[in-house]
């Protein structure tokens, strides 16, 4: 099964990721992650992706294809795997077609999650995750056991430095630009589920579980 999670920054991308890649035992490949995993390594790749990120901006499509094919070459995404955070604009969305051909493959859904603006900027400066695991909590809506510690393996929590609510505000700006044609082009192959993810996180897992439970059973 592969799979493409969509929506807006702050949507609960990451956080249905979680849930998704547990059950369905799909790798989850998410480019944001693999990003700020380079900005922690300092790795060249992460130099460069630093500056757009921390500007909400997105990272050139030639340096963000180059390590997605790489990714979704490795043998764990032979069975399937889940996107999150890619295709961004329709460029990447052509360079994923042309990947996914030469891999023999396709892809079969994109679950759209669908949050209105005005919720987004909560769930964004709210947010903490964890530097090892890259589980995602909220302070608010989603708070860990013990404050500032991950649940899952005991690290410390930090804030992301692009969830400040003006680059939060950029970065919806960019979405609506440049990532809403993305779904257009989805939509024209007939293969996007919308799901509304202002509710509940178990009410959109639900949902989602659904959605792609039928595909599965296809
Ligand atoms: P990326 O890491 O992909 O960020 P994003 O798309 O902006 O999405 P987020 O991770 O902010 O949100 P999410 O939907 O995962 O929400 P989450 O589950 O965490 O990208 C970051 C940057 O990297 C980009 O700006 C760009 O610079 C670069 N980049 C990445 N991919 C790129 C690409 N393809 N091309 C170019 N550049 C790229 O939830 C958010 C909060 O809400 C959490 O606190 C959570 O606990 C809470 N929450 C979740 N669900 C619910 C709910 N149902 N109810 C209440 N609260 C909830
Ligand atoms: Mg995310």
């Amino acid at each position: 099964m592969n799979v493409i999670l969509v929506g807006p920054p702050g949507a609960g991308k990451g956080t249905q990721a979680e849930t998704i890649v547990e059950h369905f035992k799909i790798p989850h490949v998410s480019t944001g992650d693999m990003f700020r995993d380079a900005v922690r390594q300092g790795t060249e790749l992460g130099k460069r992706a630093q500056e757009y990120m921390n500007a909400g901006k997105l990272v050139p499509d030639e340096v963000t294809i180059g390590i997605v094919k790489e990714r979704l070459s490795q043998p764990d995404c032979d069975k399937g795997f889940l996107l999150d955070g890619f295709p961004r604009t329709v460029v990447q969305a052509e360079a994923l077609d042309g990947i996914m051909e030469s891999l023999g493959k396709k892809i079969e859904i994109v679950v759209n999650i669908a949050v209105p603006d005005e919720i987004i900027v909560e769930r964004i400066v709210g947010r903490r995750s964890c530097k090892k695991c890259n589980t995602v909590y909220h302070t608010k809506f989603n708070p860990p056991k013990v404050e500032g510690i991950c649940d899952k393996c005991g690290e410390p929590l930090f804030q992301r430095a692009d969830d400040q609510e003006a680059t939060a505000v950029q970065r919806l700006r960019v979405y609506a630009e440049q990532t809403n044609p993305v779904l257009d082009f989805y939509a024209q192959k007939g293969v996007v589920k919308d799901i509304d993810g202002n509710r509940a996180r178990a009410a959109v897992w639900e949902d989602v579980k659904k959605v792609l439970e039928s595909y599965d059973n296809n």
